[in-house]
């Protein structure tokens, strides 16, 4: 499974991709807005910090204003993805813009019909939002499974991007469901290599070492 980072900041985006673990970056508008920083400005930083696909998200709602805008993001570095929202006119951009040879990731995806529309219309990543699914007690966890078996059943190629990542089992169960990638906040990622059974290995480990004068 790949691990995207669902950031502005560009620098949790250096210390994670330094790690070698971030397979590419999300952004959204709400993420901008908190970086404080200009739009294209910003993701052309964060798409020189990874070679990766990094997300852009369109602010128009009609399919002229996303196609204008689209291509305007693509055009900032070869890794952009231009992000759309699934609606109608959401579509139907994605279906022109995916044409012309853009990576498309149709976001705020809740259902798996929605996801069955987001592949026809030629989208490369759909991503369903697990948390905001979770936060008015629906499973979204369920959603990922019902969207791998119809991409499954019918041999679409559009990744599922599993999104709105809140917590470290999030990660595990996307990784269960057959998630192709997921996209989490950097706290989210970092969490995942804790173990307290590690740490109080290493401190057993160290400690008889420096008894035995063990060096290296
Ligand atoms: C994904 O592309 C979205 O930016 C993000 O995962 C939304 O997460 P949230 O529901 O925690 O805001």
């Amino acid at each position: 499974m790949k691990f995207f980072v669902d950031t502005a900041d560009t620098k949790d985006i250096a210390d994670l991709a330094a790690t070698g673990l971030i397979d590419g970056v999300t952004t959204n508008p709400s993420l901008i807005a908190k970086s404080g920083r200009p739009f294209a400005e910003v993701i052309a930083e964060i798409c020189a910090l990874t070679s990766g696909p990094v997300s852009a998200e369109v602010v128009a709602t009609d399919y002229d204003g996303m196609i204008n805008e689209g291509r305007k993001l693509a055009k900032i570095a070869s890794n952009v993805t231009v992000k759309l929202p699934l609606t109608l006119d959401g579509l139907k951009a994605c279906k022109t813009l995916t044409g012309e040879g853009t990576q498309v990731n149709v976001t705020l995806c809740f259902s798996a019909n929605q996801a069955l529309l987001a592949a026809k219309a030629g989208a490369t990543f759909i991503s369903p939002f697990i948390g905001r699914l979770d936060d008015i007690h629906l499973d979204g966890m369920e959603l990922i499974h019902e969207i791998r078996q119809i991409y499954d059943n019918y041999l679409f190629d559009t990744e599922i991007l599993a999104a709105s990542i809140r917590t470290a089992n999030h990660v595990k169960l996307c990784a269960l469901a057959g998630a192709d990638v997921m996209t989490a906040p950097p706290a989210v990622i970092k969490s995942l290599v804790n173990h307290p059974l590690t740490d109080k290995g290493l401190e057993t480990f160290l400690a008889d070492a420096k008894k035995a004068g063990i060096k290296v």
